[in-house]
């Protein structure tokens, strides 16, 4: 892949010192995103939500430096020594796409808008609002940018940081992949879906069950490289193109069943993935089942087309129209909170995509 594109070769002198400060989105794919190779590069397209609800905010600090690019990391204002080798390992791959890096030295203040400990990767979130960072201080160097070029790199260099965290740039329903057919897709950023998509999905609601609020028994790095290898990895790569084609009529026509459908085979298909490779993992608890079963019982019996949707862990993301949210919510009260760690869950919806805040002071 051509990735010439995203070098930065613009005047080579900056401000000494100054902070930019964004907001980006957490997101929720609808095609999962399960493998990759080369320099963060998926073996499939995906397809997500972005959230609103769930979110960082990062405001970088930058001060010109010896070369060394140290870096110092607050969580919520404290120090957070343990986020430091990730950030720098992120700084150190957008190194050769920004060289003008390597003069700064940096303080990352960040803030989840979720809780650390509930089990919600801050992958995404966070690696898409430090890109956003870097590209307004390259804006500093180099104020030309289109805001496409800005958003597009800046999406590039948030799938360095995680795969994911390409779909945390733009808001609506993202796309990340290149797929024959899907205009301007590519496998090295996200981009808005570029096809019809019905009104229904532009507010859907995902209420979030934190069904278990531990580390995550799989991380990324390790459950991405299950995919290596395994025995049906071909055809479930197959299967995320083919579910990405057959999801284009359903969301231009605002087809719910169809959606349901796809969506739930997509997270029991990436939970079949874990369970059966070697190592296997049950990330499911009991109570992420009990959910599943008693939502599938209760849009048997109402009618609402309200699904489910899982990532690499216990949680369940409940989606469905804002015309079914006043059945769903007081039957997700009654019946599935129970289930939920303390009750612990988060009322989200479809967003709009990452912001630049007020008060850099830059
Ligand atoms: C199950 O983006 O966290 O959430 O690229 O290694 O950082 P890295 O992986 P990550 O993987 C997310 C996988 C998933 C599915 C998805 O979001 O598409």
């Amino acid at each position: 892949m051509d990735m010439k594109e995203f070098v930065y070769q613009g005047p080579d002198t900056g401000p000494e010192q100054g902070a930019v400060h964004w907001e980006a989105p957490s997101n929720i794919a609808l095609v999962k995103y399960w493998g990759k190779h080369g320099n963060q590069l998926p073996m499939n397209p995906s397809l997500s939500f972005t959230l609103d609800a769930c979110h960082t905010r990062t405001r970088l600090e930058f001060f010109q430096s010896g070369g060394s690019m140290p870096v110092e990391v607050l969580l919520d204002g404290q120090p957070a020594p343990s986020f430091e080798p990730k950030i720098r390992q992120f700084l150190e791959r957008a190194l050769p796409f920004q060289p003008f890096l390597k003069g700064y030295g940096f303080r990352v203040h960040t803030h989840n808008s979720f809780p650390h400990s509930s089990g919600i990767a801050s992958s995404a979130s966070g690696m898409a609002a430090l890109a956003l960072c870097l590209m307004d201080l390259e804006r500093l160097f180099a104020p030309g940018l289109s805001a496409g070029q800005f958003r597009r790199k800046a999406s590039f260099l948030a799938r360095l940081g995680s795969g994911s965290a390409a779909r945390s740039v733009d808001g609506g329903l993202v796309l990340w992949g290149t797929h024959p057919g899907l205009e301007g897709s590519s496998d090295a950023y996200g981009v808005p879906y570029p096809e019809k998509v019905h009104p229904v999905f532009q507010d859907y609601h995902d209420t979030i069950l934190l069904v278990d609020k531990g580390e995550k028994a799989v991380s990324s790095t390790v459950g991405h490289g299950l995919m290596d290898g395994h025995p049906f990895a071909g055809a479930r790569f197959e299967q995320a193109r083919q579910n990405l084609d057959r999801l284009g009529p359903v969301l231009a026509a605002g087809d719910l069943d169809g959606f349901v459908d796809l969506v739930e085979s997509e997270a029991l298909t990436l939970h079949a993935m874990m369970l059966s490779s070697s190592p296997s993992f049950i990330l499911m608890k009991p109570g992420t089942l009990a959910i599943l079963e008693k939502l599938r019982a209760f849009r048997k019996t109402s009618g609402h087309p309200v699904c489910f949707t899982l990532d690499a862990g216990a949680n369940v993301h409940v989606l469905y129209p804002a015309a079914s949210r006043e059945a769903v919510y007081p039957f997700i009260q009654e019946a599935l909170l129970e289930h939920c760690h303390q009750g612990h869950h988060i009322c989200d919806r479809v967003g709009r995509g990452a912001r630049r805040l007020a008060g850099a002071g830059s």
